[in-house]
């Protein structure tokens, strides 16, 4: 073993604690990972998960969405979300609230019902409000996913029954249910310049002309090894000018497997990249993992042939992304 591997072995430990609190250096409010409960079977994920010098910010994978919290009209369970508030409060870990209103993972009776504009409004409303005041004091994805790439409105249960009216709806309810949480719009696609960065830019305008509340937009960076978008700092920068803040919320960078090194270390540039593009954005407040580890990663489930997206590798060790995050923060 030469000496200078035998450095690293030493060192290795010291250096791969580092990303939360390297963000925070750079003036960021976090550095954080997305997590479901199941996962937490598995001690040596939840050990990693909970150092702070890492992970600064938890956002529940599935626990907080319609289905888990409203099943039934009215009938809330809380349970899986307060897990993941419990565990982040323990640590020492910022909350993202995820989320409020999406089109997927919805109850049968929301999404298979049948409404007036009038009822679904209110049970929009009483939904958000009812999660927002029993979470307080987060931030959280209040609309989600509400475009197509064309940039139209996607036509979900809302805005097939109320056109556009749910989404200041959501906003209002959230922010009278807790005036201290901050408000996003989340989506994915918003990378690059086109049509639904601009539709994101006209609907958060229109939402602050009429006074709607909204602070910040939520950019999920669900991306592909080498084609990080060029245009995503100037969208950034178009995003914080409208006088939001905006944090990448779901960050992975897939490949089409297997892994090869050449493509690890395309990876590790993609990722500094993207965290050295929203260091460079006064206004980018943080930036969220879709998930740490292959080992639990959406990504093979969702596009068959593709994955190794995260940082750490399926047994929990850290791949060459993993420093081309921290050099970036450094
Ligand atoms: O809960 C059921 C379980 O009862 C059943 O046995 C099992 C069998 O498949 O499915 C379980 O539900 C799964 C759920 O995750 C909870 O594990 C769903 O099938 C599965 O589709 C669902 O996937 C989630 C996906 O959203 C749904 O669209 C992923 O975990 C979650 O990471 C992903 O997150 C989304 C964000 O919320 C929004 N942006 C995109 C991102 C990635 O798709």
């Amino acid at each position: 073993m030469s000496k200078l591997f035998g450095a690293f072995l030493v060192l290795l430990p010291l250096v791969a604690g580092q990303l939360n609190r390297a963000a925070k250096e750079d003036k960021k409010l976090y550095f954080g990972s997305a997590t479901d409960n199941p996962e937490w079977n598995d001690t040596e994920y939840v050990r990693i998960l909970s150092n702070t010098a890492n992970f600064g910010q938890l956002t529940p994978a599935n626990s907080m969405k319609w289905d888990a919290t409203e099943p039934e009209p009215g009938v809330f369970n809380f349970t899986g979300g307060d897990q993941v508030v419990q565990l982040a409060e323990r640590n020492g870990q910022i909350m993202r609230g995820h989320n409020c209103v999406w089109y997927n993972q919805l109850p049968d009776w929301v999404s298979s019902g049948t409404f007036t504009n009038a009822s679904l409004l209110n049970i929009v409303e009483n939904h958000c409000s009812t999660i927002v005041n029993h979470w307080r004091g987060k931030i959280w994805d209040v609309i989600n996913e509400p475009f197509n790439d064309d940039g139209t409105f996607r036509e979900t249960i809302f805005f097939n029954v109320t056109g556009t009216a749910y989404i200041p709806a959501a906003l209002r309810a959230a922010r009278a249910a807790d005036p201290h949480a901050k408000l996003y719009i989340n989506d994915y696609n918003l990378e690059e310049a086109g049509p639904k960065a601009t539709a994101m830019i006209n609907l958060v305008t229109a939402l602050k002309s009429q006074g709607v509340p909204v602070d910040g937009i939520g950019v999920q960076g669900h991306l592909f090894v080498g084609e990080v978008p060029d245009s995503l700092e100037s969208n950034l920068q178009a995003f914080t000018a409208l006088g939001v803040e905006v944090a990448i919320t779901e960050l992975d960078i897939r490949m089409t497997l297997p892994a090869t090194e050449a493509l690890l270390e395309q990876q590790k540039q993609d990722y500094f990249n993207v965290i050295s593009t929203c260091k460079g954005v006064s206004g980018c407040v943080g930036v969220t993992l879709w998930d740490y580890t292959d080992k639990f990663s959406w990504v093979p489930g969702a596009f068959p042939g593709q994955g190794a997206a995260c940082p750490w590798d399926e047994n929990l060790n850290i791949k060459p992304a993993f420093f081309g995050i921290l050099d970036s923060w450094q």
